[in-house]
């Protein structure tokens, strides 16, 4: 007999070694019940009223993580990078909090400003952006287009009617390292422009010389999880290095300085994050070394978060669907989500943390692999997990740190639609975006 099966009561509010806080919504217990609750509301209650898998997203948690970036980051600019999450509930928590909004295609672009985001805080990305999309952005009136490619400053020469604030992406060739998906601030990929080139100096030309066009500034994204802070160092030594030379050439002072995101989160306990105040600290100093050596005024800094403000504010929810022990192998424990709501295991190998949410096991606990019920033996969840020995079919699991690139990497793959996306805050839940249906794969297939 444990201490908890004697007193229940202790249960209420404890936080469980397992429900770390670093990779769980801050406000994440375990109910009277050994259930698990976010923001008040039992994922349990969650999955009996919306079904399973779902995406549930703590409201709190979010706005939490924006103000958190503002207060560590006062005078600069933060602009949420919207491919992490975006419906326009969302986008409208994160504008409400002070944060602009980075979108890389018309069609986040057109939920932010269905969100009534204003287009002034808007700024447009991506390394093929076609002619139709940079139409669209220039008569919605975004703020600023991050230029990637020779072919868009002529595109977008020709686009513009009005005066356009345009920032050039470089690759300051820092390599961070992880995965090759994920590198971008290397110089043989396909982003930006390397920082000394004859296609940068070019575009760099032509930019200057047009009469609607305005650079204000640099951008560099250097990849993805980087959790040691000095990288970001040597981009601003780098790129303001770079713009005191466009001064030297052009007599052009660009003012700001878009550092990107790739902010590390952890996704299990023990996993590096990036500390914001030692980014802070160094982003700072830099700026102050290299302004001095240069004699350069100081840019405005701006940062584009996305897993950042998200990632953990994310737990998604399956139901067990069968449970085998391969004689001499492992034991799986499949469910009913798998790489559609979840293809991040598979593209990039990311690890996971999967827990029982629908009572506290005080038993013994075995090794097990979580699987999804996709039709590839590469459709898996967690693997390692702990899981209770008496699991069985019809419990429902919760993996935490799943807000970004979860519902925005879905797919309807093997004809199982994407999971809906459930919000929750001070014991209320609400639906943000409902589950794909077979009825919604049908309308688009017209035959
Ligand atoms: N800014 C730019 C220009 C970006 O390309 C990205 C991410 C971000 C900001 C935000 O990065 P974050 O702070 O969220 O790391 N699907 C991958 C991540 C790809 C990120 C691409 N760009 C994943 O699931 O890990």
């Amino acid at each position: 007999m444990t201490l908890l099966e004697i007193f229940p009561s202790l249960r209420s509010g404890m936080p469980s070694p397992r429900l770390d806080a670093t990779v769980w919504p801050r406000r994440t217990h375990y109910d009277e019940l050994g259930r698990i609750t976010v923001d008040g509301v039992a994922l349990d209650d969650i999955a009996d009223r919306y079904g399973t898998p779902a995406y549930v997203l703590g409201e709190t948690e979010i706005r939490d993580r924006c103000r958190s970036y503002r207060k560590h980051f006062p005078d600069a600019e933060i602009i949420y990078a919207a491919k992490a999450l975006l419906t326009r509930t969302v986008a409208g928590w994160i504008a409400d909090e002070g944060l602009g909004i980075d979108v890389c295609s018309a069609g986040e672009l057109a939920v932010a400003l269905a969100a009534g985001v204003d287009p002034g805080r808007i700024v447009l990305h991506g390394s093929g952006k076609p002619y139709a999309e940079l139409d669209y952005a220039v008569r919605a009136g975004v703020g600023r287009i991050v230029i990637d490619s020779l072919t868009e400053v002529s595109l977008l020469s020709t686009v513009v009617t009005r005066p356009q604030r345009v920032l050039l992406r470089l690759t300051p060739d820092i390599d961070v390292s992880g995965h090759p998906a994920v590198r971008t601030g290397v110089a043989d990929q396909k982003f930006g422009f390397p920082l000394h080139d004859e296609t940068t100096a070019e575009a760099i030309r032509t930019i200057l010389a047009h009469p609607l066009l305005e650079l204000c500034g640099f951008h560099c994204h250097l990849g993805s999880q980087i959790h040691d802070p000095d990288h970001y160092g040597e981009a601003v030594r780098r790129l303001v290095a770079r713009m005191a030379e466009v001064r030297r050439e052009h007599g052009a002072v660009l003012t700001q300085l878009n550092l990107g995101g790739g902010h590390a989160v952890a996704y299990r306990t023990g996993d590096a994050e990036l500390n914001l105040s030692e980014l802070a600290d160094i982003v700072d100093d830099a700026l102050d070394a290299a302004c001095a050596r240069n004699r350069f005024p100081r840019p405005v800094i701006a940062m584009e978060p996305g897993r950042g403000v998200v990632a953990r504010a994310g737990v998604t929810i399956y139901r067990v669907t069968a449970i085998k022990r391969v004689p001499g192998g492992r034991t799986f424990v499949i469910v009913d989500g798998g790489m559609n709501d979840n293809p991040r295991v598979a593209l990039y190998g990311a690890r996971y943390d999967a827990v029982l949410a629908s009572r506290h096991p005080t038993g013994p606990q075995l090794t097990a692999t979580v699987a999804g019920r996709c039709c590839e033996a590469g459709d898996l969840l967690a693997t390692d997990v702990r899981m209770p020995a008496d699991l069985h079919v019809g419990e429902l699991l919760a993996m935490p740190c799943t807000g970004a690139y979860h519902h925005s990497l879905a797919s309807a793959y093997n004809g199982v639609g994407r999971p809906p996306i459930i919000a929750v805050r001070d014991g209320r839940m609400r639906e943000l975006v409902r589950r794909e249906t077979p009825q919604d794969l049908l309308l688009r297939d017209i035959g």
